[in-house]
């Protein structure tokens, strides 16, 4: 029997996955959006987007003439940097007072979970700090005004998952949620048009962070059978759409199969839940300003080795080494027949490709081990399918300083 059938035959379908946002995926599909907002009855839309990447990017110019001759005015709120409460708030009381009817994103993780935070809090009095988990005390209600989500890079999947994360960098930092049903944009738009301009390292990095959420919600404890098959096959796409994007950026399919691999890790991650690299991605962005991207990418081989080791010692058969070698054979495209050779294939290639991909370490953003010490005794591993102690944690965070 094989190993994918073992895995299904010990499935019980007791499941339940959260709403998922409609899509448009295609060449061009973007400049479809004006005459779908004239036809959905919006008249003024508040449009959210990354600073520099929106007007680098060549759609910018035809994009807002559609707009203008469908009769939808865009009141513009470019932003760059990490989403902060205050950013949320501000963008938040200038298109109520202008009594936008929607809210439009066209950027990266970061750009797109501010226009959630918006459009969640024009519905909400204060500020969204009271509404994060872990710092404020209020919990929002699932009302939020019409949402399209549209990315610029390849990446969260925040298009499809159904948080928020709003942060502040500082030694009293912090990198929280807003969640609920209502965060799951209304529709997600993957055109590669819009992100064949993404530069090649937002594009390694980026690209990491949806490998990493594949993975870790493939074998997640808390995986169920849809997102699973959308895992896999997800981590199909990227094993050759991300090295394609990155040697040529203008490959207009790669860039396309890799938006949707990423938006696939965003359904994923929001039925599975993620992992220790993921636990570790909160506490880390928290207090220096890295890329979350960056975090996912260079810590994965390192994480996926010691769980994988841990696996190895604890139990041979285990649901979860089954898993990891089933996405090894997916990943790596070839299947060694035994589960040990299949994990050290898959650990191997992922450290092939954050050596390949230049990825940074984490001294390049100024990192102590002091630092990272304390962030492995207070970190959680998630969904990961075995328990790590802070020193294996630690272990990960060093290999990488
Ligand atoms: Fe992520």
């Amino acid at each position: 029997m094989g190993l994918l059938s073992r895995i299904l035959e010990d499935e019980k379908l007791v499941f339940e996955n959260p709403p998922l946002p409609s899509l448009k995926v295609g060449e061009g599909v973007l400049f479809s959006i004006p005459e779908y907002l004239r036809r959905q009855g919006f008249s003024r839309v508040a449009l959210i987007t990354g600073g520099d990447s929106y007007s680098a990017g060549g759609y910018r110019e035809q994009f807002e003439e559609q707009l203008r001759a469908a009769g939808i005015e865009a009141p513009h709120f470019p932003i760059s940097g990490e989403p902060s409460p205050l950013k949320v708030d501000q963008i938040r009381d200038t298109a109520a007072e202008l009594q936008a009817d929607a809210v439009l994103a066209v950027g990266g993780g970061s750009v797109i979970d501010t226009a959630k935070a918006v459009a969640v809090m024009l519905h909400h009095h204060g500020s969204v700090r009271e509404y994060l988990e872990g710092v404020g005390s209020l919990i929002s209600k699932p009302l939020r005004h019409p949402l399209i989500a549209i990315p610029a890079t390849s990446g969260t999947g925040a298009e499809a998952t159904k948080n928020a994360v709003i942060s502040e960098v500082g030694e009293h930092g912090f990198k929280k949620s807003l969640r609920n049903d209502a965060y799951v944009p209304d529709l997600a738009v993957l055109d590669p048009l819009v992100i064949k301009s993404c530069p090649y390292d937002v594009t390694a990095a980026s690209g990491m962070d949806a490998v990493t959420q594949l993975l870790e919600a493939y074998v997640s404890t808390r995986a169920t059978p849809f997102t699973d098959a959308l895992a896999l096959n997800g981590l199909q796409r990227s094993r050759w759409s991300l090295p394609a994007s990155l040697r040529d950026g203008e490959n207009l399919n790669a860039r396309g199969q890799m938006a949707y691999a990423a938006y696939l890790s965003g359904v994923a991650l929001a039925g599975a839940g993620l992992g220790v690299v993921h636990g570790l991605a909160s506490p880390l962005g928290a207090l220096r300003n890295i890329p979350h991207g960056v975090v996912c990418g260079t810590l994965l081989p390192a994480a996926s080795e010691l769980v994988v080791g841990s696996l190895l010692k604890s139990d041979t058969e285990s649901r979860g080494l089954a898993k990891y070698s089933q996405a090894a054979t997916v990943f790596t495209g070839s299947d060694h027949g035994n589960a040990e050779q299949n994990c050290r294939s898959l650990v191997d290639e992922l450290y092939r490709w954050v050596e390949e991909f230049s990825l940074p370490l984490l001294s390049d953003y100024g990192f102590t081990s002091a630092e990272l010490r304390n962030i492995a005794d207070t970190s959680s591993v998630k969904g990961t399918p075995v328990d790590l102690t802070p020193d294996e944690i630690y272990s990960i965070l060093n290999r990488r300083l």
